[in-house]
């Protein structure tokens, strides 16, 4: 599918907010993502994204650029054509309870969740951040929520882990590196709990079984279409 980049934001050193057409028009649920295929220095790489927001007529990311991909991506110019392929992913159609829930985003995994959350409506969410990078990505996408970073003058300075006495929830929906999915395991056993999982992905459609993770009886889960939401208590984090 052929999508027009119409928007760039380079919001902090590196990370992006993309804005494309969007042309296939069939429902998206939070959870979902796509993944873009960009010729560039004459390879050719497709990368997943989770769909951070979605109107009837544009699709937008938030990107951190990491590598050649995403390098890629990030210096495509405005108007320029890119191969898209979403809705991926196994639809999340259940509604949340907003008072229980609790969202919590490491770093970059703020884009996995922003999709479960109603911004209209009061919600309890942590944001962690290593090393400050994400604090005004932060204040843009969200009215309210508690930032929390390992380093800097921040007054919340910690792990994502060390707040979660702060909220009454019985429900937890994260996504972030595997270290903080698995401490979240950890702390969490007695709630439910929702992984938004990014592992590494080849074909994004459930072909190559080069996203598969491991639950505890032994049997696995591909991310690419079992998930990305998949019940974290269960996930070996090795
Ligand atoms: C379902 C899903 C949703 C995602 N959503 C987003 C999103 O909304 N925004 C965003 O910025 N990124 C997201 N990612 C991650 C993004 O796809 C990777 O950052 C990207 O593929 C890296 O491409 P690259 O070519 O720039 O890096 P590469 O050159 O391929 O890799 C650079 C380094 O990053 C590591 N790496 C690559 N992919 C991942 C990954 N998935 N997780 C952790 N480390 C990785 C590599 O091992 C390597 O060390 C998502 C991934 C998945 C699977
Ligand atoms: S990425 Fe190929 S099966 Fe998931």
């Amino acid at each position: 599918m052929r999508s027009i980049l119409l928007d760039k934001q380079e919001i902090e050193d590196n990370i992006f907010l993309l804005t494309f057409s969007r042309e296939e028009k069939s429902e998206i649920y939070p959870g979902q993502f796509l993944s873009i295929l960009h010729k560039s220095r004459e390879k050719l790489l497709r990368r997943p994204f989770s769909i951070l927001m979605h109107t009837e007529n544009k699709i937008s990311i938030l990107m951190k650029k990491i590598g050649r991909g995403t390098e890629s991506i990030s210096e495509i110019s405005l108007g320029s054509e890119v191969d898209m392929l979403y809705p991926l992913g196994k639809p999340f159609k259940e509604n949340l309870d907003n008072e229980k829930t609790l969202f919590v985003a490491g770093g970059i995994g703020i884009a996995g969740i922003y999709s479960f959350i109603d911004r209209g409506r009061n919600q309890n969410i942590i944001i962690g951040d290593r090393d400050g990078e994400f604090e005004r990505v932060a204040e843009k996408l969200f009215k309210d929520c508690l930032y929390v970073s390992e380093r800097g003058d921040t007054r919340r300075k910690g792990r994502v882990t060390d707040f979660l006495d702060m909220f009454e929830f019985n429900t937890i929906v994260a996504c972030g590196p595997k270290q903080m999915l698995n401490a979240l395991k950890k702390q969490v056993q007695n709630k439910r709990y929702l992984a938004v999982c990014e592992e590494i992905m080849a074909c994004g459609v459930g072909l190559c079984n080069g996203c598969v993770v491991k639950y505890d009886d032994n049997t696995f889960r591909r991310v690419c279409t079992d998930g990305p939401v998949l019940d974290g208590n269960r996930i070996v984090y090795e």
